[in-house]
Order: structure tokens, then sequence, then C-alpha cells
């Protein structure tokens, strides 16, 4: 709901916050509040001016004390008496950075217009105007609110009504002054094979600035950090956090000022940045996500899950496939007759979809060529895909094909025809990574060419399924096409055109299911789950790391996005050696799938995958829907432990791992959580059937058991 007054306070009421800003008397846009809802009431009190030294009072000030150094925005400027970090940088032809952004209009229900960036949908808008009056540059701030999440979508869009070109140097898509307080900073760090740990510390004086700069949104970083007051867990206390819908190099940034305030801000990342805006020009930034939480960080990752399912990952079908891919099945060595057995033993398991991941196309035995000659291997697979596919028919599945469509092999036809088509220069020597280059997807004739080859793959077969891979980073950040002085828009344009292609795709096949992928989970983000309903959480299939990797991934992304696979023991990324039941179970909190021979399983073993699957399908409603509850930590304890509870609270799912035995460990309970208290629950696997109350509060003794070993509980009530 967007209340506004006569005097221009905005009121924006999301489900349970408010987030009120106004027009102060100098016509600046001031922030007032983010919180738990608050009354219709004249908060301007709380942003009375008051004089600071060393803070420098603008010419148009409207009350002696008032300084923008320490008064709480929406959107900062530099060159102005606010010496915190700007929003916006908009170069002048004259050099003059200085800009002094106040209001100029505002509307209900403004639209940006028709573009591939990722779009949250729904909502009720706002749009607030401002201008610089010394550059004509206007900033159009779009507030969406949400009836049914505590999320807040912003936007910026940059235009120059001047007559002169303006060169961005930063061009952030929000900026929050949060009052004076202590907090926490969160973030998700990590590297590939081991995306998303976390980290939380106490945010000290200056800046805390997450950030990649690798052109993905990358596994070492990502776009989400959030600001928790000291005494928050996940149970309680006031939690902020702020993601981007953008897959590309980023920024998000948190700092502690002088006065203890706490300015929190985004967007595309500045590093290597610039944006040229001729006369009438405009520079749209992605949307950001802010979710706000008055009980914890349990609720803000619902908060966050709710946001994501309802208004930003597309609706496809109620059921997922269950996959078996053929990766660590085989990795690069495979032919026909292996891949029909696969399908063979998957179509007796009850698996509904065969992958087939890298190495089907061009000439590519092994990761040093190929890339980019999407055409089928006959000499590998006789017939082509056809058989494949008509296996797959026969039985009753479906089929999926692997594509890394950015990326470009030294030794492929592609590249051999077009040299220059490899982001960098074509004579100066390029950095290579798993040996490959990245395709220069800012120049639309590049997507066009590898939009033919895709198309004419899916047109020409049926194929259900698409994973879309992405191996490297980008180094060289310059294409031959962009002339110099749009050098810097290089990085932002480059993942516009992977939305191009991705929009393009999607609604050309929309019977196609799509998976993303970055060697694993390198460009999990929210801008990625716009085109893609789910995606592979990491290279790293053991089931110890898995629990860790999925609880942190949780802190913002629903489990129905974790693409969770289980593979063959000895794991082989760790070696860990865990049951089959285990992993299993942790593969059992996400769209679930296999990738391992299944021809070597035992009849036991296929026995129990049989099973898993029927399992997953019985509780596949609540992994897609339910609200996720983080029971007990992998990072921190010796167990781990998550439940899904069902929105009307009448079922739920719990899965548990010991990740570290402890001995003598007798009689320690697990406090169930999400439950309806006066319901009764029937505990299937105990036997039991109590209360809500009794499960949440006296709690569940923990099985015994070794270590790596797991457990599933499902409630009925
Ligand atoms: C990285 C992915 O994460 C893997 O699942 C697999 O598809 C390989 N790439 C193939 O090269």
């Amino acid at each position: 709901m967007i209340e506004i007054s006569k005097d221009k306070t905005f009121h924006l009421r999301g489900k349970s916050y408010s987030y009120v800003m106004r027009v102060d008397g100098s016509g600046y846009l001031e922030h007032v509040y983010f919180g738990a809802r608050v009354g219709e009431d004249d908060l301007s009190y709380l942003n009375a001016p008051s004089f600071l030294s060393f803070s420098p009072i603008p010419p148009d000030a409207y009350d002696p004390a008032f300084s923008l150094d320490h008064t709480p925005q929406e959107y900062a400027s530099f060159g102005q008496g606010d010496f915190r970090t700007p929003s916006v940088l908009a170069r002048r032809a004259d050099g003059d950075v200085a800009s002094r952004f106040r209001y100029l209009s505002h509307a209900v229900g403004d639209e940006e217009g028709e573009s591939c960036l990722p779009k949250a949908r729904g909502g009720e808008t706002l749009a607030v105007t401002l201008k610089d009056a010394l550059s004509g540059v206007t900033v159009c701030l779009r507030y969406t609110v949400y009836e049914d999440c505590d999320v807040l979508v912003r936007s910026a869009e940059i235009v120059n009504g001047g007559e002169e070109p303006v060169r961005l140097e930063r061009a952030y898509s929000f900026s929050v002054d949060l009052p004076a307080g202590e907090y926490d900073v969160l973030r998700l760090h990590g590297r590939h094979l081991a995306e998303r740990a976390y980290e939380r510390t106490p945010l000290g004086h200056g800046t805390v600035r997450i950030c990649s700069t690798r052109g993905a949104s990358s596994h070492q970083m990502n776009p989400f950090l959030a600001l928790l007051s000291r005494n928050a867990d996940e149970d309680g206390g006031e939690c902020f956090g702020f993601t981007l819908l953008y897959s590309g190099s980023y920024a998000l940034e948190a700092e502690k000022s002088q006065t203890d305030a706490v300015r929190v801000q985004g967007g595309v990342g500045d590093t290597a940045f610039s944006w040229t805006l001729g006369a009438g020009e405009r520079f749209t930034a992605p949307q950001a996500a802010l979710i706000y939480s008055a009980s914890g960080l349990g609720t803000l990752s619902r908060e966050a899950h709710d946001f994501l399912r309802r208004h930003v990952i597309p609706v496809q079908s109620a059921n997922r496939p269950i996959v078996v891919n053929n990766w660590e099945a085989t990795y690069f060595d495979f032919d026909r007759q292996k891949l029909l057995a696969l399908i063979g033993e998957a179509a007796d398991l009850g698996i509904d979809t065969f992958v087939l991941d890298d190495g089907w196309f061009g000439k590519r035995d092994g990761d040093a060529s190929g890339l980019g000659d999407w055409s089928v291997s006959t000499q590998k697979l006789e017939g082509g895909l056809k058989p494949l596919i008509d296996a797959c028919k026969r039985r009753g599945m479906k089929f999926g094909l692997w594509f890394e469509p950015e990326m470009v092999s030294e030794d492929s036809d592609l590249f051999r025809a077009h040299p220059d088509w490899a982001v960098g220069k074509a004579d100066v020597p390029r950095c290579k990574s798993r040996n490959q280059y990245v395709l220069d997807f800012t120049r639309p004739e590049i997507v066009d060419h590898v939009y033919a080859r895709m198309a004419e793959i899916l047109a020409a077969n049926e194929i259900s399924y698409v994973k879309w891979d992405m191996n490297r980073h980008i180094t060289e950040f310059f294409s031959p096409a962009l002339p110099a002085e749009r050098m810097g828009e290089f990085s932002h344009r480059y993942i516009l055109g992977v939305y191009t292609l991705a929009k393009r795709l999607r609604e050309r096949f929309p019977q196609v299911f799509f998976e993303g992928c970055s060697g694993g989970g390198g460009r999990f983000d929210a801008g990625m789950l716009a085109y893609f309903p789910q995606i592979w959480t990491s290279d790293d299939t053991d089931a110890a790391e898995r629990a860790k990797i999925q609880w942190a991934t949780s802190f913002v992304y629903p489990i129905s996005a974790m693409s969770c696979h289980v593979s063959a023991c000895p794991n082989h990324q760790t070696g860990r050696v865990t049951p089959l039941s285990t992993r299993a179970a942790l593969a059992s909190l996400g769209p679930t799938g296999y990738e391992l021979d299944l021809g070597k399983l035992s009849d036991g073993e296929k026995g129990e995958v049989r099973k898993q699957i029927a399992a997953y399908r019985e509780t596949e409603a609540l992994i897609m829907e339910g609200d996720l509850y983080r029971l007990s930590d992998p990072f921190r304890e010796t167990v781990f432990a998550e439940m899904v509870v069902s929105k009307d609270k009448k079922s739920a799912y719990l899965v548990g791992m010991t990740m570290r035995a402890v001995p003598a460990d007798f009689n320690r309970r697990i406090r169930l959580k999400g439950l309806d208290e006066n319901r009764a629950y029937h505990v299937r696997e105990l036997g039991l059937t109590l209360h809500g109350s009794t499960l949440m509060r006296a709690g569940l003794l923990l099985p015994k058991q070794q270590e790596y070993e797991s457990w599933t509980w499902h409630l009925e009530s």
C-alpha cells in the first residue's frame, strides 16, 4: 500500500513493514524510516536538522543547521556536502561531477519500459523523480511493495535531460540510510566447490564492500548482504537483507558514518565501469530487493523465499524433473551404448529425465576444445541425439541437454572462423581459464549466432530441459565493437547479452525447462532465477559439504531453486564416504536428481533409490512451496537439521545429518519450529503423535547415529 501526504511524505507499507521518505524544505528526498509497521504519523521529527562541525550547509538549506552530511537520504549525490559514498556520479563535459538531486515529480503505478533486465512481477509501484539542476540529469527511483512478503523492490533509471553528454561513473540501484546503531554484517563468501559459506562480523566504521569484478555474480562473493541487529539470531532480532536481481559484476556496500548511521547501497559494480549518456538517453540500473524481518534471520529468509518464488522465479509446472545427469557418471568418456545403458537403468528406477552433459558436440573429448561448435558429434554419438531421445521416449522419460552458450574454445571451428569474437583483442594474447575464452556477448550479432545454433538444436529434437553452464570469468573486458569512451560499459552490456539470449530462448521454447549453472553455483543469484527456475547449487556433491552450502544458500534463496544430486562414493570432490541414504536425504532438500553410474549400484541400492524417488515426489510440494526452518547449523553444531512446513501447517518434513559423531552424547534434543502449537502431529518414523507445542518446546530426542548418518521425519496432522 502506498500513501502520499500533501507535504510529500511517502509511506509505503509492505506485509508488515513501513518505509517512509519525505521531500524536505530544500527539496531533497530524505529517508525517514524502514522497519516494523508504524502509524500514519508525521515522522519528520526523526530527521530534525542539527549542527555538526565540518558538515557543510548547502546554499539551498531550509534550516541553518541542515547538512546533507548526516541527513538520511534515498539516493545520494556528490559534492553537495555529503561526504559518504554517493549513489550516482555523473560527470559532465567540463569534468564537473557535483550534483544536487532534488524532487521533481512522483507517480503511482509508473512502469519501466520493456527490457531484458530481470524484473520482479506484481506489486504496487511508486516512482519518484529527482532532478539535478546543475546537469539536467534526472533519476527516477522506483519502489515496489507487495502484500504477501516483506520485500521492497527498488531500482533507478537515470536520464540525461541536459544537452551535453554525461558519463556515469557510478549508477547504483538503491541507497538507504539506516539509523545509528550496532549492526552485524552477514555475507556469503566462497570459491568453486565451496560456495556461499557465511560470515558474520560486527560492522565497524568505514565501508564494508562486497563485490564481484568477474563479469558474473561469482562463487566468491554472492550478491547478498544483511545487516543484523547485534542480538539477532535465527528466531529473533531485527534484520535487513539486500540482494540484487543481477548476475554480472556488482557491488553492495554498508558504510557506518561519523554519526554511527549506516548507508547501504549497491548495484552494477563501479570498478572499470562508466556509461555515456547522450542527450535524452537513459540507463536502467537493475532491481534490488530489500528484505525486512523483525524476528530474526529465519523470517528474513522465508520472506526472501516467498518473494523469489512468487514474484521472480518463472512458474512452469508443479513437478520438477527428477534427472539423471551423466557428468559424474562418465565425464567426457561416453558413447551411445554407455548412455543407452544409463537411460535404461534410470527408467527402471523411476527417474523421469536424462540429461546429457558436456561432450556431445563438436570435437569435445576433454575441456580443451569444441566449445562454440554446437552441432552433435556423430563420431562420438552414432546417429546423433535421436537414438537417445527415442530410447528416453520409449521408457517414458524426457531428454535434457547441456550447453555453455557464452564460451568458445581456441580449438574450435567457431574460433578459427571468428578469432575476434572472443572477449579481448585478437592480436594480444588473452588469459585462458579452463582452456577457454568468453564470447563477446556485448555484440548482438554474436548473441544472434549462438541463439541460432541453440534454437536449431532445440527445434530439431525433443528436448525438454537445458542446463546452461558458464565455466570461467571474464578477464580482458574489451570489445573491438565498442568505441573507446564506451569501454566502461562492457561488463553490463555483456550480461545484458546473456539475458537477451535467455529471454529469446525461453520465449521461443516455453516447454523447455532451464537450469542455470556456472561451474556449480557461480551464478546463483536472483537475476538468473528470473530466467531459470533452478540452479545447480555446487559442483561439490559431497553430502557433508552440501549440508553447509545448502544451509547458507537458504539465507536468501529458496530450496526450490537449489538443484541437488545424489552422486557416487567415495565422493569425487572430497573423497568422503557417506551412506546412500544420507546423500539422498540431503538431495531431497531441493529439486532432486542422480549423477552417478546407476549400473554400478547393487540391487539393494537400486531398491533404495526407487524408494527415495517415491518419497521425494511425496514431499515435493513442501520443497517447492513450504516454509523453511533452519534448526541446527552444520558450520557450528555437530548436527545439521532443517525442516519445511506447509503453509497451512498441516504437514512438515525434517532432514537431519550427524556432521560429527560425539561419544556418549546422550539425550540431546532438537526443538522443531514453525508448527501449529495446538495441532497434534504424527511423526511417522517415530510412531509418536505429539502436539506442535510439545515438538517445538520439549523437542524430540536426536537419533543416536554414526558420523554422516542421516534421518528424515515426516509429520502429518
Ligand atoms: C561444470 C558444471 O557445474 C558441471 O556440472 C558440469 O556440467 C561441467 N561443468 C561440464 O563441463
